[in-house]
């Protein structure tokens, strides 16, 4: 087998020639990983959509899986989804029906519609995440996409020597509290402390640098409040332009592969309380995850 990339308008590949549902050579691992590391956002058309093993599988090959704990809490303890590497991003309860339009899940999720890197608010960030369409809306809930490798190279050397070294605090609670999930307990809070990152960040395998930023960032360690939240809404502004920009509208059996770590992402809105869109995603880890 070998892979079939075919580089997509401005950034991000589509890559044939390949059966992920199948158990894939590590050559073919390999090549996949290289791929992303040159295209930041691998799109795979399949014919059927993955089942959940067949996704778990696939992206057990890249690295330690995150495991779900959030969904979990906000739903009462019920999960709708078997596997606890599955991150159910879909619009539906644990029974399978629309969530309420006053269900907690629900605002959870409205986080998603702004530009985001999943899990910067760890200090274990994601690497990979592996989102799979299995029910799609007649309209809308496409996923937009930023190259921050390439919005990171746009910038001039002076700006470059001025970001880089720049310490950012990611919190979950943030993006939440900006997407208008403000119910939230000390208890709950408490188990998600915030993180520090690098503002700019490198790939450990090619050195490449990339703006590390997302709707979690809430401000530059050092830095006046005002200045600070000034300059990160400067930069989503800038890396989430038009040049860096690719737009996924889905097919049935899509399965989008994206670097966390040189892309944001947010979904689009559709009608969310007629329409069901399942997705699921599975994410790598930088590290094994202490459960
Ligand atoms: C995600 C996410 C966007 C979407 O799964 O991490 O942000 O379009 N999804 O569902
Ligand atoms: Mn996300």
């Amino acid at each position: 087998m070998s892979l079939d990339v075919k580089p997509l308008d401005k950034f991000g590949a589509e890559i044939a020639g390949i059966d992920i549902s199948q158990k894939l050579d590590a050559s073919v691992v390999d090549a996949i990983r290289a791929a992303i590391d040159i295209h930041g956002v691998l799109v795979f058309r399949n014919a059927a959509p993955l089942s959940d093993s067949q996704q778990i599988a696939f992206a057990g090959g890249f690295g330690p899986l995150q495991h779900l704990s959030m969904i979990k809490m906000l739903g009462g303890g019920a999960t709708r989804l078997d596997h606890t590497e599955l991150i159910d991003v879909s619009n539906l309860d644990e029974t399978g029906k629309i969530v309420g339009a006053d269900d907690r899940r629900r605002h959870f999720h409205d986080a998603n519609l702004l530009w985001h890197t999943d899990v910067s608010f760890d200090a274990n960030r994601a690497v990979y995440s592996i989102l799979s369409a299995r029910i799609l809306p007649p309209a809308g809930g496409d996923t937009d996409f930023a190259d921050m490798r390439g919005a990171y190279a746009a910038l001039t050397d002076k700006r470059k020597a001025e970001l880089d070294g720049l310490e950012v605090e990611h919190s979950i609670w943030y993006s939440r509290a900006l997407g208008g999930f403000t119910a939230v307990s000390e208890d709950e809070m408490a188990t998600r402390p915030p993180a520090r990152h690098g503002l700019v960040s490198a790939n450990p395998r090619t050195g490449t640098k990339a703006l590390y930023l997302a709707s979690h960032a809430s401000h530059i360690i050092g830095w006046p409040e005002d200045e600070s939240r000034a300059l990160l809404d400067e930069l989503i502004d800038y890396a989430t332009e038009d040049r860096f920009f690719y737009g996924h509208v889905w097919q049935p059996g899509d399965v989008v592969m994206w670097d966390n770590q040189t892309t944001m992402h947010r979904a689009t809105e559709f009608d969310s309380l007629t329409h069901v869109r399942d997705m699921r995603r599975v994410t790598t880890l930088e590290r094994e995850m202490v459960r």
